[in-house]
């Protein structure tokens, strides 16, 4: 009862402050302005998507064609001036640009409609602070958050006055963004030094599985692709698959046994999207950085999506982008229970359907077959002049016995050498990315070359 009273007075209060109950849907506008530089239309359907998913009501959308964007209000005055009436006669609370706006811009758009205005990437950085779960996922939304907001705290601070939908206020809260930027930087300096710690944390944790030769996949792809439909397919986890975009935001990992023995650790990653702002992808390094680090890359598609191959380009060239690119990527082609007509597959391409369970056992064999072999049980015989060696391989594998014979330590171990050049130079990439400092060479931690 106590329980219910609580969410009762937190409802009101939540209406009180938002103007809205919990629920219901944001009536919304959405504006872009089309310069020619990307698919435009394209983008405004990714961005009603958004605003979907942020619990949003999409009334109209206003697109205008321009030679470039307005320096006050990115569309023109016409435009603007059809923009107040559209929001007189729908009702809208709220107008979402397809495009970054400076402070003055919101300020002399809000001036203008007199409707609360948010632009891209606050709608997604909205979506995220309602989705992390974990530590770490929530300290890099309020980072990203506060980094984004402080330069824009005049325009925004005018929209906060305003009661309108909770849409792009959700996450530190409004008490703090009316405090000053002084106790905005303090708060920056002290979610960074935190995330700093969460990071080397997962640094040590992924050192930790390299030593006991656990194999890293990363799942990755397009929002909504179905990554962690699969993901829950092949462990049987518990992790949030819905229609809507960015349901997933923290990386969850299970365990999985290939068919030749082997196990591989399953990472899902955030999903990703056309434009997603690059302080985004910074923000989220970490997480994604996940994907950096694996042995190998389980690249999802949604075959039944017309942009599918657009779609797939992105995804690749942000792992480019994070240093990926050299890692074996398996592509798996999924809903394809959707399609009627037959896609070829080949060595490193599998079609799937998550949803339906078809093409598993395919889709493990391929991934078996494209993961490097970097770690090897073996034993070895080590003459008692080299015996320092077995030291060597306790740091860098799992030693399970050592025997003393007459003509040296019999050790039988897990050596978790990276095979190729292209892993050894992945190895020396997390580290680096870990640390400043440059890593040793061989030579200088004493390994044999
Ligand atoms: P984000 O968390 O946004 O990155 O999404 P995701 O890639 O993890 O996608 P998710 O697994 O949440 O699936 C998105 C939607 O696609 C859900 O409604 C799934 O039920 C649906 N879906 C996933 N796989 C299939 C499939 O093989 N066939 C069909 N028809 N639908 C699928």
């Amino acid at each position: 009862r106590t329980i219910c009273r609580y969410t009762i007075i937190l409802s009101a209060l939540a209406v009180f402050f938002h103007g809205k109950p919990c629920g219901i849907p944001v009536l919304a506008l959405l504006i872009g302005a089309d310069t020619g530089e990307y698919d435009a239309e394209s983008s405004m359907d990714e961005l009603s998507e958004l605003a979907k998913t942020a619990g949003a009501e999409e009334l109209a959308r206003v697109l205008q064609k321009r030679e470039a964007y307005e320096p006050a209000t990115v569309i023109g005055e016409g435009k603007l001036a059809e923009v107040k009436e559209l929001c007189g006669s729908l009702g809208a609370e709220l107008l979402i640009f397809d495009c970054e706006l400076t402070a003055s811009q919101i300020r002399n758009v809000e001036d203008e409609t007199d409707v609360r205005v948010i632009d891209r990437t606050m709608l997604i950085l909205d979506i995220f602070a309602g989705r992390a779960v974990s530590r770490e996922g929530k300290l890099q939304v309020e980072l990203a958050q506060l980094k984004y907001r402080l330069p824009r705290l005049m325009g925004i601070g005018a929209s906060l006055s305003r009661l309108g939908g909770g849409i792009g206020t959700r996450g530190p809260g409004e008490t703090q963004l009316e405090t000053d930027r002084r106790h905005i930087r303090r708060r920056i300096d002290k979610l960074s030094a935190e995330l700093k710690e969460l990071e080397e944390r997962r640094g040590y944790a992924r050192d930790r599985r390299k030593k006991d030769s656990v194999q890293v996949g990363a799942i990755v792809g397009y929002t909504n692709a179905g990554k962690s439909t699969l993901l829950n397919l092949l462990t049987g986890a518990d992790v949030l698959a819905e229609d809507k975009l960015f349901a997933t935001l923290d990386p969850t990992s299970r365990a999985i046994e290939l068919p030749d023995g082997r196990s591989l650790l399953l990472v899902d990653t955030v999903g990703l999207i056309r434009r997603l702002p690059h302080h985004l992808v910074e923000a989220f390094k970490s997480t994604l950085e996940e994907a950096a680090c694996a042995d190998i890359i389980i690249h999802v598609c949604d075959v039944s999506d017309p942009e599918a191959a657009e779609k797939a380009d992105v995804t690749l060239k942000t792992l480019a982008d994070l240093g990926a690119a050299e890692i074996p990527v398996v592509t798996v082609l999924n809903k394809c229970d959707l399609l009627t007509e037959n896609i070829p597959e080949d060595d490193s391409t599998v079609k799937i359907s998550a949803k339906k369970a078809q093409g598993i056992d395919r889709l493990l064999q391929v991934v078996a077959a494209n993961l490097p072999e970097t770690a090897k049980r073996m034993k070895l015989l080590l003459p008692y002049d080299k015996a320092g060696f077995t030291a060597k391989l306790r740091e860098n594998g799992k030693v399970f016995t050592e025997e003393y014979t007459e003509t040296g330590v019999l050790v039988d171990a897990i050596a978790a050498w990276p095979a190729s050049t292209s892993g050894r130079r992945q190895a020396a990439r997390c580290r680096v990315s870990r640390t400043t400092r440059r890593p040793k060479s061989r030579k200088e931690r004493g390994e044999p070359p």
